[in-house]
């Protein structure tokens, strides 16, 4: 006890006010700053220092702290250890007030927690905040917390149950981190109404010190909040403070504008003469955290690494979904729109000439092209907003990468008069531009994604970021085998209609018997899981995933061959494998099938590669071109580009297994939304 956190809370009771709580980006906006900006916080007022570690995928912050991360990004602070040694160079300044280190997992995690601990300690910082870090995933951090005597500080939010507020504040330590409002940050104008209930709430469970924060940008709200908590959280506002500047500002003139935006806001911290919900104690010795949940997992990988915002959302999906998965009427529903509205079950069929052409196995499409909409994505579609309707969500919210999701999504809530909302990638919406017209055309609103690399990535932090703000009436209907769990088991079950009619469908064509190799390409991993699941535990049927290698996986940034390149990291929601670097930032990813454009895989497909269960192959944007060609050529059918990486691989493996074996290959989807961009390839006008 007697550290620093606790001492400032401690300070600003004695005076009579609310702890004022200071945000900044480490790095922003360029690395020779910071040192002195935390200075200038300290000058200007700020009782506790948050300082932010930038992160490429935050997917719980607003516009100013999301391009704040980028720029400090760009500007070269994207590892730890410079952002420690800010923090030591101001202790050396003078700064001695506390400093909590705010971020997102992965870039702590990939340095490892016992190192993390041991060399904040030693710079000077007094503990954590992670957003996506709730207790169930954050074991190994706390531990290490409590090794080194570092605080971690949990986040609530007005969407919080009681139990888990009563769970959540058991854990604390020194004070913790009530979130404002049902939302991403970003400075706003007024309090929320139902902030003091939250506060309440809260209090009722714990006597530690409450900050909150999230859209504070005034003295008003400042000396509203300072009245009802603890502690006052400000963020955007100061990093606002600084972007009137201009890009040639020094660094005195940025801290001047920090300091002086920090003492015009804490001139609202003195609280009335009975200000309500105040802290009785200012600390407690930390508890062991819960444990991991494990029926979340494959293997090591998924889990549910999610905002505080979302836990009550997630707890009702897992259990909607508990609820239906096995109900006889459900099942009948699904099974009835597979029939009359998909079109299924698709065909099974053999590919003579192509059988021929590869003189090897036998190769069988399973024609998911043929349903309807095109692709594989509808049956997750139809099987979530289905859910989505049993838990009364009326407004469904979708990403997508080359429109497909987006396209079956908009078609679903046309069918079941659902609000729809599809992010996208503005560069996809570039190269996928008639999938986004067809979106419009039934009736859904496309919101092109600005943000970092313009794909499909940033199409979810996106969505997320809606989420984490409409979350109590708002279905977030994922389009792959990713996030966070139950998302990854949802769409793996919805999806394993066609694995299972597949092997009927095989086995009454060939005396009962199983094919040799399932192949199909691999994105999020969708069709693929669905392809492999029905089919685990027949041992003698071999798996074979197509990954996007796009220009080749020997080129950084041109390839999304996430299982073939990556390494075992968190990304949106789950720990799978990831293009990354050292550090835990994302890479970026290219293709020429956006569909398969991104840098996470369902992490179910992490732990059949690290099982051994499944093979993952690289597939070249050219080879894929090849594959194309050839089934066009062949077969007379049109695949997708994303199908056209699972012709390639099986057209070889064909060749490699040769007569007598039997190969089948998921057809995920068709080609006419393609056609444009390959005729544009060919260097054809249409
Ligand atoms: C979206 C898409 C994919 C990739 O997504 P998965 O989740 O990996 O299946 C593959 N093929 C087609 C046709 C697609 O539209
Ligand atoms: C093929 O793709 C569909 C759609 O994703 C999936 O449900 C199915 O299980 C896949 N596998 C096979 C063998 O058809």
């Amino acid at each position: 006890m007697g550290g620093r956190i606790e001492s400032a809370f401690e300070s600003a009771k004695e005076r009579g006010e609310a702890a004022f709580v200071a945000f900044i980006t480490a790095g922003y906006p360029a690395k020779e700053d910071t040192p002195s900006i935390l200075m200038a916080m300290q000058e200007g007022g700020a009782s506790v220092i948050e300082l932010g570690i930038p992160y490429t995928d935050p997917q719980a912050d607003g516009a100013t702290i999301t391009a704040a991360n980028q720029v400090a990004i760009k500007g070269g602070t994207s590892e730890i250890g410079p952002c420690l040694a800010m923090v030591k160079e101001a202790r050396e300044m003078g700064l001695t007030v506390p400093v909590v280190l705010m971020g997102y997992c992965n870039p702590f995690i990939q340095y490892g927690e016992d190192r993390l601990c041991a060399e904040a300690k030693e710079a000077g910082a007094d503990g954590f905040i992670v957003v996506d870090l709730p207790p169930e995933e954050g074991i190994d951090l706390n531990k290490a917390c409590v090794k080194y005597g570092l605080s971690n500080i949990p986040l609530l939010a007005p969407t919080s149950s009681d139990k888990r507020i009563a769970s959540l504040t058991d854990m604390a330590s020194t004070f913790l981190y009530c979130v404002s409002v049902t939302g991403v940050t970003g400075a706003r104008t007024e309090l929320p109404a139902d902030l003091d209930d939250f506060i309440k709430r809260v209090r009722s469970k714990t006597d530690l010190p409450l900050a909150v924060g999230f859209g504070i940008s005034s003295p008003e709200m400042v000396n509203g909040v300072a009245n009802m908590a603890d502690g006052v959280v400000v963020g955007s506002s100061i990093l606002n403070a600084m972007n009137g500047l201009g890009d040639d500002a020094t660094t005195a003139e940025r801290a001047e504008a920090v300091r002086s935006v920090i003492a015009h806001l804490v001139t609202g911290v003195k609280q009335d003469e009975s200000p309500k919900n105040q802290a009785t104690k200012l600390g407690q010795v930390p508890q062991e955290w819960a444990k991991v949940n494990e029926k979340s997992r494959f293997g090591q990988f998924g889990g549910q690494f999610i905002p505080e915002t979302l836990s009550v959302a997630f707890e009702e999906i897992e259990e909607a979904y508990d609820e239906i998965k096995g109900d006889p009427d459900f099942l009948a529903e699904l099974d009835r729109y597979r029939r009359d509205f998909v079109g299924g079950p698709t065909p099974l069929h053999k590919a003579e000439r192509l059988t021929e052409l590869a003189g090897g196995a036998t190769i069988w499409l399973k024609r998911e092209d043929l349903a309807h909409t095109g692709a594989h994505k509808i049956n997750n579609a139809i099987g979530q907003a289905l859910l989505a309707k049993r838990i009364g969500k009326k407004r469904i919210i979708a990403e997508t990468g080359a429109g497909q999701h987006g396209v079956a999504t908009a078609t679903v809530c046309a069918m079941f008069g659902l609000e729809c909302i599809v992010y996208m990638g503005a560069v996809d919406c570039e190269r996928q531009k008639l999938n986004v017209f067809r979106m419009n055309t039934l009736g859904a609103k496309v919101v092109p994604v600005e943000v970092g690399q313009r794909t499909l990535k940033d199409a979810i932090n996106e969505a997320m970021a809606d989420w984490v703000t409409n979350v109590r009436d708002t279905h977030y209907l994922i389009g792959s085998a990713v996030g966070p769990h139950p998302f990854p088991t949802i769409v793996r079950d919805f999806q394993s209609v066609i694995g299972k009619e597949i092997k009927e469908q095989y086995k009454a064509k060939n005396d009962g018997k199983l094919p040799d190799a399932l192949v199909a390409c691999v994105g999020g991993g969708s069709n693929a899981i669905g392809t492999f699941y029905p089919f685990v535990d027949d041992k003698e049927v071999a798996f074979y995933g197509a990954e996007a290698a796009g220009k080749g996986i020997e080129f950084d940034e041109e390839h999304c061959a996430t299982l073939t390149v990556g390494t075992p990291g968190v990304l949106q929601g789950a720990r799978t494998f990831v293009i990354q670097k050292e550090s835990g930032q994302t890479l970026n990813t290219q293709s020429i099938s956006a569909g398969l454009d991104y840098p996470g895989v369902g992490p179910e497909h992490a732990f059949y590669k690290e099982s051994g269960r499944a093979t993952y192959e690289g597939v070249t944007d050219d080879q894929a071109l090849e594959g194309f060609n050839m089934m066009c050529q062949y077969e007379g059918i049109i695949p997708a580009l994303e199908t056209s990486h699972a012709i390639y691989q099986a057209f070889h493996l064909a060749k490699k297994l040769g007569p007598g074996k039997n190969i089948v290959i998921n057809m995920s989807g068709r080609g006419d939304k393609d056609m444009p961009q390959i005729a544009k390839i060919m260097g054809v006008d249409v």
